[in-house]
């Protein structure tokens, strides 16, 4: 979490580094701040909020500057305050420094410090970066930034600046994400690449103890024991406008319109690469939050065309500690956006540790999952902006689909023709979410009456349950509804006592075959005084005065998820805008979750 940028240049700094904060903000945004080279000394403007409040106050000053660095928080140590803002300075405001991490070891390196006489200001983690630096600092900002990393136990990207080196930014990172950019006008580091998109498409992505030094017209990658480095340098294909909102109040919402595209581009992108499954005996997917919830439709999915003996979905952050029993026999999927969710990170490790082969499937190139995984499969979502996951979901079910058709296909548990016939199916999901966006107005208006709820319930049986838990954790992630996703059949086990008048129940309905099943759960709930909101693509639905209807088309019951969940982002989205609510930032949420 956290959002870091920096530049050297011929441009002016502050311009470039607030415009790519603005882009980092989706990872952090308590507090932000910036620290440029002035004539002789750091200017640095950092305060708690929004990045609005910081861009206010720069408006109003002149600061002429080409080089310097950024940060957008999430605070893990110390409140979000202005003091406890990045970046951060060495009590001799020698050193400047953005931090993106959790230094594990900082108490014992500040205590150190303190004991030499060092004077600490913030309550942070970070700060203990800026004053090791500054005290180790020995008149070459390279050698100090090795000898700094060398002694920091934990996660860091980290970028730092010298006054008594005004051309020079170093980065360096470990087990957190930084690319470094290059272009005619100046060089980059940032913690993502829409933060500098606008200004280069030419990458190096860092890997763990390398370490960048950017000047303005050249930068070097050093190893920890100085040693030269020659990296590829890699082309990103992400289209600038597609990390602007274009028009769009919210991220999110252009994010949701962008889905029939982005899923046509997923599903025409060939799957090269895949272990030969008859090798293994289980398969265990394992993700977080909205990435879990696709691990668990797609459960139902891999369970129903592969018959395989042993499918199981972890929640990442359990899989990582139960001592999970995996082997060379089993295939690890894991699922993510980022490619860098910690937990996701570390129960790929463990895996690995245990002979498992894994498998990712990922959105962001060259990320730590794609890097590190067996072998690695691309959602073609392009860059998700908006906290709230909605594109990348769909994105992950219908890579989830294609696989467990290829699967279904080796196993000998469907036929060629009949993979053939699910693959023309899993095509047809783009124009069928196309002819859904069409019933946009219909869901804000219905959405427009639902802001007044105390609790909203999520039911569905089979994968309409699977894809219930995706709806209940949007609406309440960005709308601050309590919410929770049952299955129909629990509800008379315990849950149906929440029932009562003022309560709005979601039912989903896509599984033909059980469409009498969940309409009695449905009718269990109206009887005690709740209304309905059925999500159906089942001929029998029809609409009553406590029960409103929304038909989706028709389509292979194991794929319908990705149809039900456009018209469940959808509501979310507008209960949330309806209640006036920062969509594309909920509260205490950060896009990308680098820590524990
Ligand atoms: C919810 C959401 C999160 C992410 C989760 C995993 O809308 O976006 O629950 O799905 O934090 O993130 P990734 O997919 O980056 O591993």
């Amino acid at each position: 979490m956290c959002g870091i940028i920096g530049y050297a240049g011929d441009e002016s700094a502050v311009p470039i580094i607030v415009d790519g904060l603005k882009k980092l903000e989706y990872r952090g945004y308590d507090s932000a701040g910036i620290a440029v080279f002035t004539k002789d000394s750091f200017k640095v403007v950092k305060q708690k909020g929004r990045l609005v409040g910081l861009e206010e106050r720069l408006e109003n000053t002149t600061i002429t500057s080409n080089m310097g660095i950024g940060h957008t928080r999430w605070a893990t140590h110390g409140e979000p305050s202005d003091v406890n803002s990045h970046p951060h300075l060495g009590s001799g405001s020698k050193i400047a420094v953005v931090h993106n991490g959790i230094i594990e070891n900082y108490k014992q390196l500040k205590a150190q410090l303190e004991r030499r006489g060092v004077k600490f200001v913030s309550q942070t983690d970070s700060e203990v970066v800026a004053q090791l630096a500054e005290y180790y600092y020995n008149g070459n900002l390279l050698d100090t930034v090795i000898k700094t990393a060398n002694a920091l136990e934990g996660s860091y990207a980290l970028g730092i600046m010298c006054l008594e080196e005004p051309d020079v930014l170093v980065a360096v990172k470990k087990d957190n994400p930084l690319i470094v950019g290059v272009s005619e006008k100046g060089n980059f580091i940032a913690s993502d690449v829409p933060a500098i998109l606008k200004h280069t498409n030419q990458v190096f992505y860092l890997e763990d103890k390398e370490i960048a030094v950017l000047t303005k017209r050249a930068v070097q990658f050093f190893n920890m024991d100085k040693e030269l480095l020659t990296k590829q340098i890699e082309t990103i294909t992400w289209s600038v406008d597609s990390a602007e909102k274009g028009g769009y109040p919210h991220f999110m919402l252009k994010e949701i319109v962008e889905q029939p595209k982005v899923l046509c581009d997923t599903i025409q992108s060939e799957i090269i690469k895949i272990p030969d499954i008859t090798s293994f005996n289980k398969i265990v997917i394992t993700a977080c939050g909205s990435a879990y919830n696709a691990g668990v439709v797609s459960k139902y999915v891999f369970e129903r065309l592969c018959r395989f003996p042993s499918i199981e979905v972890e929640l990442a952050s359990e899989f990582r500690y139960k001592d999970a029993c995996v082997d060379e026999k089993t295939l690890v999927i894991l699922v993510s956006q980022s490619g860098e969710t910690a937990d996701t990170i570390a129960a790929m490790r463990e895996a690995k540790t245990k002979g498992a082969i894994t498998l990712s499937i990922v959105n962001v190139v060259g990320s730590t999952l794609a890097k590190e995984a067996d072998y690695t499969v691309y959602t073609a979502a392009g860059p998700e902006i908006a906290v709230a996951t909605t594109k990348a979901f769909s994105t992950q079910l219908v890579v989830l689909y294609k696989l467990a058709v290829k699967f279904a296909v080796q196993l000998q548990k469907i036929s060629a023709d009949e993979g053939r016939k699910l693959s023309d199916e899993i095509a047809s999901i783009p124009d069928k979410v196309a002819e859904i966006l069409t019933k946009i107005d219909f869901i804000q208006k219905y959405a427009s009456t639902c802001i007044g709820y105390k609790s909203i319930f999520f039911i569905g049986r089979n994968i309409d349950y699977a894809i219930a838990l995706e709806g209940s954790l949007k609406l309440k992630e960005i709308s601050y509804i309590h919410s929770e996703a049952y299955a129909g059949g629990e509800l008379k086990h315990g849950t149906i006592s929440l029932v009562e008048e003022n309560t709005l129940v979601v039912a989903i309905s896509c599984c033909q075959r059980l469409y009498s099943k969940i309409f009695s759960n449905i009718e269990q709930v109206i009887s005690r005084g709740a209304k309905v909101f059925l999500v159906s693509n089942v001929e029998a639905a029809e609409e009553t005065d406590k029960l409103s209807l929304l038909k989706l088309p028709n389509i292979h019951e194991l794929f319908s998820p990705s149809l039900s969940v456009i018209v469940l982002q959808l509501f979310s989205y507008y209960v949330a805008a309806n209640k006036g609510l920062d969509i594309d930032k909920p509260r205490n949420l950060a896009k990308s979750v680098t820590v524990e």
